[in-house]
């Protein structure tokens, strides 16, 4: 496997901007997260969370072709098909790179897809109270019981933490917890 140095060199490569970088590191902090609580592999579980989108910078103004690129920049950098296959799994059900009628089976393809998904949730609640210091499940949970809070968020994959065998409040304070330990890079 790659450095994290070298995986950040290639997210540069094709994506610029910061808001999206921000949702990568935050993928790759609740990804970590979630393997220590679980007894998996961290490295390889935050690098997960780190590449996932590799090439939205390069496919977000036709959303159909996201994931049509990540197998072959992945392949490129030295990736095995494990590694792109576990990427592709947080496409499954959207209509890109064929991906829509496919269905998550793995652990780790759960993760990955509430893990990125969470990002989205959290970091709306904290540019809300513009901050992350003191935020609490209870708060976050109101946010994610309220629909037109953060409304493009899915809620459904979130849930897919319970495949885990986390319930949604566990879930929640794991992410809120990885997130706060990295929110200076996070802009907070
Ligand atoms: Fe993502």
């Amino acid at each position: 496997m790659i450095t994290r140095e070298e995986a950040l060199k290639l997210l540069e490569k094709y994506n610029q901007d910061r808001s999206d970088m921000i949702h990568y590191l935050e993928s790759e902090a609740i990804m970590g997260a979630l393997a220590k609580r679980l007894g998996e592999d961290e490295a390889y579980w935050k690098m997960l969370g780190l590449l996932h989108d590799v090439d939205w910078g390069i496919t977000k103004e036709d959303s159909h072709q996201h994931l049509t690129k990540a197998p072959e920049i992945l392949r490129s950098a030295g990736f095995d098909e494990k590694f792109i296959n576990t990427v592709l799994s947080h496409g499954y059900g959207w209509d890109c790179a064929g991906l829509k009628e496919k269905c998550r089976t793995e652990k780790v393809e759960y993760a990955l897809a509430c893990a990125e998904t969470v990002t989205g949730l959290v970091h709306a609640y904290a540019l809300m109270r513009k901050s992350l210091d003191g935020m609490e499940v209870s708060g976050l949970k109101k946010k994610f019981k309220d629909k037109k809070f953060a409304a493009g968020v899915h809620r459904e994959i979130i849930l897919e933490c319970e495949k885990l065998g986390l319930n949604l409040d566990e879930f929640l304070v794991i992410a809120i917890r990885a997130v706060q330990e990295i929110s200076k890079e996070v802009g907070f």
